[in-house]
């Protein structure tokens, strides 16, 4: 079924939302609390471990309903159906987008008639045995010693999801080293290598297209490094590969047992749970690579059948919409309070930008109306001293999600009482803010001749109203961060669907990749061929012509 194709700035939901943002530029988020004593409970959501409070958003019942309204009239039920059950969504690529079925078999997915489940289960056997050979120390390297150490070579969707989970799930990891070689910066692959030893190090060249100009000059680095040490025959123990071509794995001299296949239907940016997550499953054990998984597949089920008020995915997604298309919000912040999150808004970024920043409908129709928002963060209270000043006292709207754990991993409860005040209070500071009056009874509080701070006292009110979700989370676990990320991935879907894009393609990425080829190409026949006024002035610099 292919996804529905409304504009959805026609839907009768949309035009009542238009009415309503009128009315909700001008609230106080801290009067909708005293109208409605219940406000706190009736919009937050409790769901297995996690404890997601939407209260303190700029909106009420009558706004959530239209919302809810927005979806069904934006036929979300229907796409929902034609996501997980494997429909050809992704149809400016003709694919599937079924990252859900390498963690559940709850939905049948089937690909051209074919139930996808089969070829799941074998490449999980694959990763398994491949797991524990490794870390058991069974398998070993050219001179006999086991491996110390994982390089993981890939980028965007095939390097973000790994980073951020080996990362995220540092406190789960056995005594493998992971690293990760992206930029096609030889500087970076440099670095990585400069304290490596080839003879327990283990490579795993990963890349869905096995095409990627960055992926493939870093592991043939990489492969030069090796050789400059071991032999042609010593490959097979040293290097994997990660890829729907497998073709060209071949031609790259990877043996083919150490292929892992992935499937067209799992997109770059959601492929953390495929074999693109090896380096995860070798870091932290193939049984907490499962868990991770698990709870991704339950968010998935939550998702697929929880009621809209209940839904998390669902009111991550349309408060989004709410803050992007009538609010005029354009970036959201992700501030997670445990340091092991440092790489998710990162890996977010990729997720929700290259997603749903498209300006072309799924009618070809150039859109009149805001889609994918601009998302950034970095981990509290780091943040509080960064760039919190501008969300508190600047003059953007920037609804926050904060991230935050009840239970520390290490058991530094000193320390994760004075991380979590602080979790508690920004939120809370966001929301009330400081009156002029609350300013002024604090300076008479300490005595000061009032007179002389008057010119201070405007500085220091804040006037708060600044929307948050709060996601009280029992423990960071593979299987928590598993469902956390399937919320957001969600989310993006649900946009996607609502916005009538195309969220599953990354067309937007090709032009420059097709330039800097051509660069390449004069280069290579002593040209800096022809430019821009602009351009050609910076390239004869570089190359001096
Ligand atoms: O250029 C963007 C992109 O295609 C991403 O979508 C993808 O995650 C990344 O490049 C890497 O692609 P591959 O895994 O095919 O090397």
């Amino acid at each position: 079924m292919p996804l529905p194709h409304n504009n959805p700035s026609q839907l009768k939901s949309w035009k009542q939302l238009q009415e309503f943002s009128n009315e909700f530029k001008e609230a106080s988020i801290s009067t909708l609390f005293e109208a409605d004593a219940q406000r706190a409970q009736s919009m937050s959501i409790e769901w297995e471990d996690f404890f997601v409070d939407f209260s303190k958003h700029l909106s009420d019942q009558r706004v959530l309903n239209t919302l809810y309204n927005l979806a069904e009239e934006s036929g979300l039920e229907e796409a929902k159906k034609a996501y997980l059950s494997g429909d050809k969504i992704n149809a400016t690529e003709g694919r599937a987008v079924l990252h859900t079925a390498l963690r559940t078999n709850a939905f049948s997915p089937k690909v051209d008639g074919q139930p996808v489940s089969e070829e799941v289960s074998q490449v999980k056997a694959q990763i398994k045995s491949f797991c524990n050979r490794v870390i058991s120390g069974e398998h070993k390297g050219y001179t006999g010693k086991s491996i110390t150490d994982i390089v993981n070579i890939g980028i965007g969707g095939s390097d973000l999801g790994p980073v951020m989970v080996t990362e995220a799930l540092a406190y789960y990891r056995n005594h493998l080293k992971t690293h990760f070689v992206s930029n096609v910066d030889g500087d970076h692959v440099t670095e990585v290598l400069k304290n490596l030893d080839p003879e327990t190090t283990l490579f795993l060249v990963v890349s869905k297209s096995f095409t990627t100009q960055e992926t493939l000059a870093n592991a043939t680095t990489c492969r030069e490094w090796f050789l400059s040490h071991a032999s042609e025959a010593d490959v097979a123990s040293h290097f994997a590969a990660v890829s729907t071509n497998l073709g060209m794995t071949g031609q790259f001299g990877i043996a083919n047992e150490n292929v892992f296949a992935m499937a067209d239907w799992v997109g770059g940016r959601f492929s953390l749970w495929s074999a693109v997550g090896l380096s995860i499953a070798l870091s932290i054990g193939y049984e907490n690579f499962e868990s991770l998984l698990d709870g991704a597949a339950a968010m998935d089920q939550h998702f697929a059948e929880a009621s809209p008020e209940k839904n998390i995915p669902l009111n991550m997604a349309l408060l989004g919409i709410w803050y992007n298309n009538f609010m005029g919000a354009e970036t959201e912040a992700i501030i997670p309070y445990t340091q092991y999150l440092s790489r998710f808004s990162a890996y977010l970024q990729q997720a929700v930008m290259e997603s749903n920043g498209k300006y072309v409908d799924r009618n070809g129709a150039k859109v009149s109306y805001q889609t994918g928002s601009i998302v950034w963060g970095e981990p509290g209270t780091n943040s509080q001293h960064a760039f919190f000043q501008l969300i508190h006292q600047g003059t953007k709207l920037i609804p926050t999600d904060f991230i935050g754990f009840v239970e520390p991993l290490h058991g530094r409860q000193d320390h994760h009482d004075k991380l979590m005040s602080n979790f508690f209070a920004q939120t809370e500071a966001l929301m009330n803010g400081k009156t002029k009056e609350e300013v002024t009874r604090e300076f008479e509080m300490k005595g000061t001749d009032l007179s002389s701070v008057e010119d201070i006292i405007p500085h220091k009110v804040f006037e708060g109203n600044k929307p948050t979700t709060t996601f009280l989370i029992k423990k960071l676990t593979p299987y928590t961060l598993g469902s956390l990320v399937a919320a957001y991935e969600h989310k993006i879907f649900i946009q996607g669907v609502i916005w009538n894009i195309y969220s599953y393609d990354q067309w937007g990425v090709e032009l420059g990749k097709q330039l800097a080829n051509q660069i390449l190409a004069d280069w290579s026949e002593g040209s800096n061929g022809s430019h821009d006024p602009s351009t050609a002035q910076l390239l004869s610099r570089f190359k001096n012509d």
